[in-house]
């Protein structure tokens, strides 16, 4: 995987996190159950207030199932999500304090270690929520959050001209911009 210069971390961190991005090109190639399962094993463990575990992963991995997820994601994710080999809808009981926030741990551990696991991850908040509720059947008292696409790394000529512009790892804004020492 090549990650461009404009990758740099300003201060020491593992690479994972450096090597984690999202991309859109995925292999024709299957997810070994392990190592779906494994991803999984480490959403987890992510924490959350008061180890409610409010997150829940609908996993689509067969054909059936992933054109099922596919007649709710939006035109502009389907055209490059349809390559690849699982998806999963992540979403949270509208429990505790924090299962937004406990949900979103969840998804960064799932991904850090999908990518330890030789896979990529691409979330995606681009689907009608409503049409998925529906075909899903999923309680209100659930909110749906992203449908993460998960499988091997493609090259990039699979990809319409517009989305391999657009394949390449992003960038981040400097860290200081993010921090507000003792106040707003
Ligand atoms: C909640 C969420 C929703 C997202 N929705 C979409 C989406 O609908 N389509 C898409 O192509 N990428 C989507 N992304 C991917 C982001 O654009 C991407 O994570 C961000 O640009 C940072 O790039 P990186 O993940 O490659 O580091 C989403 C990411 C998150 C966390």
């Amino acid at each position: 995987m090549t990650i461009e210069n404009n990758r740099k971390a300003d201060f020491p961190i593992d690479d994972q996190f450096i090597q984690r991005w999202s991309p859109r090109a995925f292999l024709d190639k299957e997810v070994p159950e392990e190592l779906l399962f494994s991803a999984l094993e480490a959403a987890r463990w992510a924490p959350s207030s008061m180890n409610i575990q409010p997150w829940r992963f609908i996993i689509a991995r067969t054909k059936e199932d992933r054109e099922r997820f596919h007649s709710f994601i939006m035109d502009g994710n389907r055209v490059w999500c349809e390559q690849a080999p699982v998806l999963i809808l992540f979403i949270s009981e509208k429990k505790g304090g924090a299962h937004t926030f406990d949900t979103g741990t969840a998804f960064g551990f799932f991904a850090l270690q999908a990518m330890e696991n030789g896979l990529v991850t691409h979330p995606m908040g681009g689907f009608d929520k409503e049409k998925a509720r529906e075909v899903l059947d999923i309680p209100d008292h659930y909110q749906l959050h992203a449908v993460v696409a998960l499988g091997y790394q493609g090259d990039k000529t699979t990809l319409t001209p517009e989305l391999q512009e657009r394949e390449t790892p992003s960038t981040r804004r400097p860290l200081q911009a993010s921090i507000h020492e003792g106040k707003f």
